[in-house]
């Protein structure tokens, strides 16, 4: 077999199995923010991928796909049940995303979430050549750095945390709390969105461990008598933005968006929210917000419509369960409560769309609302401004979502203040074009100058030259 000089490690393959007889050998392209994100990298270097391939059980053999190797890491449907649902879905992603929903800390969870992150780590060991570099990503893997450099001192090692890392407050809840961060520490650049996440992640480390830290990073101990310095940063994530500049310029996407548009009854203003269906997302504030402007006539359903785009995720975990009731009882209620027989207040979609569509709808938006309760960076709010080339719309963005560092003109808000959420709707609804257009630009140049390919071309460089210290 030949060995790949750049490996990336995430939980997913960037594919799907594709329905019966489409795709290229049965699989195609996945969307989802990662993928997208490491698309144009993966492009460009010729690299390995090593993931799950999205289904339990199924074994496949190594096999290229547009100029990549994949490298499937079989599931069981144990393993689905307690390291995909249970250890990664139901314990860390509640504890990181400041405990919205309660975390369940399980043993057997922890003990599956070990077994396959060696095995992800056994993998990325077997593909990787000689002194190659291994990027491994997100918080389902967070062992995988420490084991695989156990088995490969020769690699160098990086990792990306793509969702927050909570105040040791709440990161000191994890029973397993000492033996994550010595996982992430077994990286040269463990890298994070927000500056916020990489000093609540260096707090952590000094709290439960005396190693010495530096400008450079911390000293972390090996095996017999080794060392090497792991540098925690800052990276926040972006969009392929010119990918999605080009697609709003497309005069049949432009005619999409007027389609849309006369499809909802030509409102004089359409309201967007776009998420996966996750609790994390506000989207149950969100729409309380928008049914109170409705009860209190401070908007008309003939005047404005919202529609929601939630695709679905996770289904089998409880919290996102219930989550789906919620959200659909609340569309249902504010519907039957407000919509006539011409006009309907929430146009509800629980289903993913395909990329045009999708700007398609940016386009047709006069207002995107992010009002996330905790999340890494929401890109989103990104493909928002990257498609609005006509520098109009207005972006009500919250503070506890990454994106919040650097859209410093969009509307701010803290999604937990119902009032200032709805003055804020208003504020975005009643804008003048002149002021969308100044804040527009400026949100604009933002994410144009620092799309994806600087993300990792900073983060990669900033691997290379810890590499180069340690
Ligand atoms: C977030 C995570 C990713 C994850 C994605 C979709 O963006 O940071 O690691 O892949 O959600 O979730 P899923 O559980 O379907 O992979």
């Amino acid at each position: 077999v030949t060995k790949a000089d750049f490996v990336v490690v995430a939980n997913r393959l960037p594919v799907d199995r594709a329905p019966e007889g489409q795709g290229e050998g049965g699989w195609r392209r996945s969307p989802g923010g990662l993928v997208t994100a490491l698309e144009p990298v993966m492009r460009s270097v010729d690299g390995a991928w090593v993931g799950w391939p999205g289904k339990a059980d199924l074994e496949v053999a190594p096999f290229d796909f547009d100029g990549t190797r994949l490298v499937p890491v079989t599931l069981s449907a144990d393993d689905v049940e307690q390291y995909y649902e249970g250890f990664s879905n139901d314990t860390i992603w509640p504890l990181y995303h400041d405990v919205i929903a309660a975390p369940r800390y399980r043993r057997v969870w922890w003990d599956s979430y070990e077994r396959v992150n060696r095995r992800f780590a056994e993998a990325a060991a077997r593909t990787a050549a000689t002194g190659a570099t291994v990027w491994v990503q997100d918080y389902q893997l967070q062992l995988v750095p420490k084991m695989l450099r156990e088995m490969r001192p020769d690699l160098t090692i990086g990792y990306f945390h793509h969702i927050p890392f909570p105040a040791y407050g709440l990161y000191s809840q994890l029973p397993w709390r000492r033996l994550v961060l010595e996982g992430l520490l077994g990286a040269d650049v463990i890298g994070f969105q927000r500056v916020a996440d990489a000093g609540n992640f260096a707090r952590a480390v000094r709290r439960l461990f005396h190693y010495e830290t530096r400008a450079s990073g911390i000293r972390v101990p090996g095996e017999n008598g080794t060392s090497h310095v792991a540098l925690a940063k800052a990276f926040p994530i972006s969009i392929d933005a010119e990918h999605f500049a080009d697609l709003a310029r497309r005069p049949d996407i432009q005619a999409r968006a007027v389609e849309i548009r006369e499809g909802l009854g030509n409102p004089k203003k359409v309201l967007l929210g776009v998420d996966r269906l996750d609790y994390t997302k506000g989207i149950r504030h969100r729409l309380k917000a928008y049914g109170e402007l409705l009860g209190d006539d401070r908007v008309s359903v003939e005047d404005v419509t919202l529609v929601q785009v939630a695709s679905p995720s996770r289904e089998r975990v409880q919290a996102y369960i219930e989550l789906r009731d919620e959200i659909e009882l609340t569309v249902t209620r504010v519907n039957g409560d407000h919509d006539t027989l011409n006009h309907t207040a929430i146009r509800y979609l629980h289903q993913g769309l395909p990329r045009e569509e999708m700007v398609a709808l940016y386009l047709a938006a006069d207002v995107m609302l992010v009002t996330a309760l905790r999340d890494g960076m929401n890109l989103v709010a990104k493909e928002y401004v990257a498609c609005r080339v006509d520098n109009r719309g207005t972006l009500v963005l919250s503070e506890f979502a990454g994106a919040a560092d650097e859209l410093g003109t969009a509307l701010r808000v803290n999604p937990h203040d119902i009032d200032t959420l709805k003055d804020t709707i208003v504020r975005a609804i009643e804008m003048p074009p002149a002021e969308q257009g100044r804040r527009m630009r400026a949100m604009r140049k933002k994410v144009l100058d620092n799309d994806v390919a600087k993300w990792s071309s900073d983060f990669l460089k900033a691997l290379a030259q810890a590499k180069a210290r340690s």
